[in-house]
């Protein structure tokens, strides 16, 4: 039997950050007559940027958590970690259950498949089987309401088709963990207020969730934690209403 906090989540952790560091190379010269001048003058070719600069956290099963921060302040880094694309240079994350990762808008797509095997293929990284699949694929389609195209390839869709079938996709699959980033301001207003309304049912049900939006109305009301990075450090870690209001300050 999980313990529960006063809140009534679970308390036994479903994503815990430990002091993680991730850096990425900024590169100084952009042709091979570049890099052999700068060589010879011994200049650095590249420097190290820190997206991430000793990172720590742990989310709750059930929990409901916005990350916050200006453009630049590790938050799409954050959910790659999370989600396993990226790994950390040091430090370390760990994620129980299944985790879906709406992340970059067409990501785990292939552009030459049509919607239909694309259905497929992304349910499989999500970790369904063909079966569970087949079993979801009626109710997939229908939430993504693009019945007419499922047989088109998908390299012609427009980016609000795609966020469509990518949402569907994640929604219908049996995760324990749903990390949004930003891809709720790509659809349509309705197609918008549907999705919300089903990720506050998958937080009903118990879901964690962690979600970053532009939409900060809406993400601290979606969620009660709000964790605010600056600049690859977190710099707030509490109510979310809190953290938005130091944000806009
Ligand atoms: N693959 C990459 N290569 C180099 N720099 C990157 C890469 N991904 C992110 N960055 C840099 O790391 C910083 C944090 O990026 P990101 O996590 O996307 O921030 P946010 O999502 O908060 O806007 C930014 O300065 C960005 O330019
Ligand atoms: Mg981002």
């Amino acid at each position: 039997m999980p313990r529960t906090s006063d809140r009534g989540v679970s308390v036994d952790p479903s994503v815990v950050v430990e002091d993680v560091h991730k850096d990425f190379k900024l590169r100084h010269t952009h042709s091979i007559k570049e890099t052999f001048v700068a060589a010879v003058k011994r200049k650095p070719l590249t420097t190290d940027f820190h997206a991430l600069d000793g990172v720590s956290f742990s989310i709750a099963q059930g929990e409901a958590v916005a990350l916050l921060g200006f453009n630049g302040s590790g938050k799409s880094t954050m959910l790659k970690l999370i989600s396993g694309v990226l790994t950390p240079d040091r430090g370390a994350v760990r994620a129980r259950g299944r985790v879906a990762g709406l992340i970059e808008v067409g990501a785990g797509f292939h552009p030459d498949l049509s919607g239909r095997e694309n259905i497929f293929l992304n349910a499989a990284i999500l970790g369904m089987t063909k079966r569970e699949t087949e079993a979801r694929f009626d109710d997939i389609v229908a939430f993504s309401e693009i019945e007419k195209f499922i047989d088109t390839e998908v390299k012609h869709y427009s980016s609000g088709m795609f966020l469509r079938l990518a949402f569907s996709v994640a929604i219908h699959t049996e995760v324990d963990v749903l990390l949004i980033d930003e891809i709720l301001s790509v659809g349509d207003e309705p197609f918008q207020q549907k999705c919300l309304a089903r990720i506050r049912e998958l937080h009903g049900a118990g879901k964690t969730l962690v979600v970053v939006s532009h939409d900060l109305d809406m993400v601290s009301n979606l969620c009660e934690r709000g964790i605010l990075l600056r600049e690859g450090k977190v710099v707030f870690d509490g109510d979310s209403k809190q953290a938005v209001e130091l944000m806009r300050r």
